[in-house]
């Protein structure tokens, strides 16, 4: 067998095949603080970019600064908890792009509360955020993904899903639901003869807006909070002295992930989990044998 040949089979990674140049990418969340960082990478690297939240006047930032970077960005107001709004983007998709290669279901949120004190309410609006918002744009984008020649679904979970602390119930039950929905989902693609991968993100500590809003009970108090670079600046702290890494996450690590499993550079990675969280859930960070002997 010439193995040379078989290295120049067309499906191998190449150079070059990380630009995403004529690929039209939607990400939820994208006002948000990793949702803007995935924005300006999938933009940087060619991507036209689609992107949604509630959170209008952030959204509207975030266009913003990827037009600024020169890639191009439209937006589209979406409730991930909305199948009509999943309806409605998908048509304004279709008659504006015709196309869709990437997904990024980025949106969620976070309000930690131990499980005796959590509301049914709060319960839902996890699960809804997490699980039906990914169900439904994976549903309905799907079909627009198979026309455009298939694509990349990527979908952001948590390192939570897998070990959690307290308070996190229903945030790591919805986290652990993506993991497992990702690969249904790749699952029925493969089964389908789609050509649409599947994978999802599972961020450690990522320094971003979430931290602050996680201190409110999950929403930012109006008119923006004074203590948020304080609370910011005591967890990198803390992730400085307990991370392998020696930093928190940012939310450009996430964005790189996002990049490589966006692009052709993970052509043969499908129905996995990409763990981005400096090494924490890993390793036991700074304990060796010779230390536990001291
Ligand atoms: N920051 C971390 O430490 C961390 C760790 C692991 C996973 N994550 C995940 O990363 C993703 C992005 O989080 P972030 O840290 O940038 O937080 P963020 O709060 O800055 O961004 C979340 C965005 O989601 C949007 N959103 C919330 N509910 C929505 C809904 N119903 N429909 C549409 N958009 C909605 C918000 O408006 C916001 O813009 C989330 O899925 C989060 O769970 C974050």
């Amino acid at each position: 067998m010439n193995m040379a040949n078989e290295l120049q089979r067309d499906d191998v990674p190449k150079k070059g095949d990380s630009s995403l140049h004529g690929k039209v990418a939607l990400v939820t969340g994208a006002g948000g603080s990793i949702g803007r960082a995935i924005a300006l990478a999938l933009g940087h690297e060619g991507a036209q970019t689609v992107l949604t939240d509630i959170d209008e006047p952030s959204l509207q930032e975030t266009a913003a600064a990827v037009r600024a970077n020169g890639a191009e960005a439209r937006t589209l107001p979406l409730d991930v908890r909305s199948e009509a709004q999943w309806r409605d983007c998908m048509a304004a998709i279709r008659e504006d792009w015709a196309q869709l290669h990437i997904l990024v279901n980025n949106a969620g949120v976070c309000a930690p509360t131990r499980l005796m004190d959590l509301t049914y309410e709060s319960w839902r609006w996890h699960l809804d955020v997490e699980l039906d918002g990914k169900f439904l744009g994976c549903k309905y984008a799907i079909p627009l993904m198979v026309d455009s020649g298939g694509g990349s679904i990527v979908n952001i979970g948590s390192i939570s899903g897998r070990v959690p602390v307290s308070g996190l119930a229903a945030y790591a039950t919805g986290k652990a639901g993506v993991t497992a929905l990702t690969r249904a989902i790749a699952a029925d693609c493969a089964a389908a003869g789609f050509k649409i991968r599947a994978n999802s993100i599972l961020p450690g500590g990522t320094r971003s807006a979430i931290w602050i809003k996680m201190a409110h009970g999950g929403m930012l108090p109006e008119g923006g909070d004074p203590d948020g670079e304080a609370l910011l600046t005591r967890q990198t702290k803390l992730f400085e002295r307990t991370n392998p890494s020696r930093r928190p996450g940012y939310p450009e690590d996430i964005a790189k992930a996002v990049v490589f499993l966006a692009s052709d550079q993970s052509s043969y990675i499908n129905a996995t989990e990409l763990v981005v969280d400096g090494g924490s859930s890993g390793i036991r960070a700074f304990a060796s044998i010779s230390d536990l002997a001291k």
